[in-house]
């Protein structure tokens, strides 16, 4: 990529003339302007998907058929890498009162991160729906990498992340939680680091 930094050079015979670089910005400094542009796209797409959890009316909505959606979406993605990825869904539709787009990128959100936490390794994930009198669980169990006791208190922080200098922004775990928020549930993430993760969003149905 032929970026230029902002360093230049004034041109002695006609000032008023365009300047010229006088150095190529380092593959160091081409990453932190990669990862700082990637971190203002996210946090367009959070401002505008918190306006849409705003403006968009909840509807009645299926947690199976998102999930079994999520799953099949991310399928592709599981297939490049050596992990497994397993779903188990209730025949009962769990509805509830919520926005299908937020509630999707919550799903997705989890299912990517515990696919990424086995890293280049084998690994299981398995994604269950299941539902208990009036609310359902959604739990997404990987044999990942795990999360030490001092960094599990801070996953859910905006910008905390292991994954400097590759995708990670540490703006998933925290979209999730506000999404679950918005529709009066509770996420929470066990974890032994070595073993593996599980995360499990619980959420209330609607009385039928
Ligand atoms: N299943 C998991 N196994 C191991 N660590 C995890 C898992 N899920 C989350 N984490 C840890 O929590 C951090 C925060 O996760 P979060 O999804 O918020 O951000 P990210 O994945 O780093 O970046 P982004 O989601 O923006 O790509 C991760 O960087 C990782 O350290
Ligand atoms: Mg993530």
């Amino acid at each position: 990529m032929g970026v230029t930094s902002s360093s230049s050079r004034k041109n002695s015979k006609n000032p008023s003339a365009p300047t010229t670089p006088t150095r190529v910005s380092s593959n160091k400094e081409l990453e932190i302007i990669e990862q700082n542009v990637r971190l203002c796209r996210d946090l367009l797409t959070m401002w505008q998907s918190y306006g849409s959890v705003e403006a968009t009316p909840h509807k009645l909505i299926s947690i199976s058929d998102i999930v079994r959606e999520v799953v099949a979406g991310v399928g592709a993605m599981a297939e490049e890498t050596p992990v497994e990825l397993k779903c188990d869904v209730t025949e009962d539709p769990c509805s509830l009162m919520g926005d299908a787009v937020q509630i999707t990128r919550a799903i997705q959100n989890v299912i990517i991160n515990a696919i990424q936490a086995s890293g280049d390794r084998k690994g299981t994930v398995e994604v269950s729906c299941i539902r208990k009198d009036f609310y359902v669980d959604v739990r997404i169990a990987d044999t990942g990498q795990g999360i030490s006791p001092e960094q599990i208190a801070r996953i859910f922080d905006p910008y905390f992340t292991t994954k400097q200098g590759k995708s990670g922004t540490g703006l998933g775990l925290f979209i999730t939680r506000k999404v679950v928020d918005d529709h009066n549930g509770s996420i929470k993430a066990d974890s032994t680091p070595g073993i593996g993760t599980t995360i499990t969003i619980r959420l209330p149905l609607i009385n039928n």
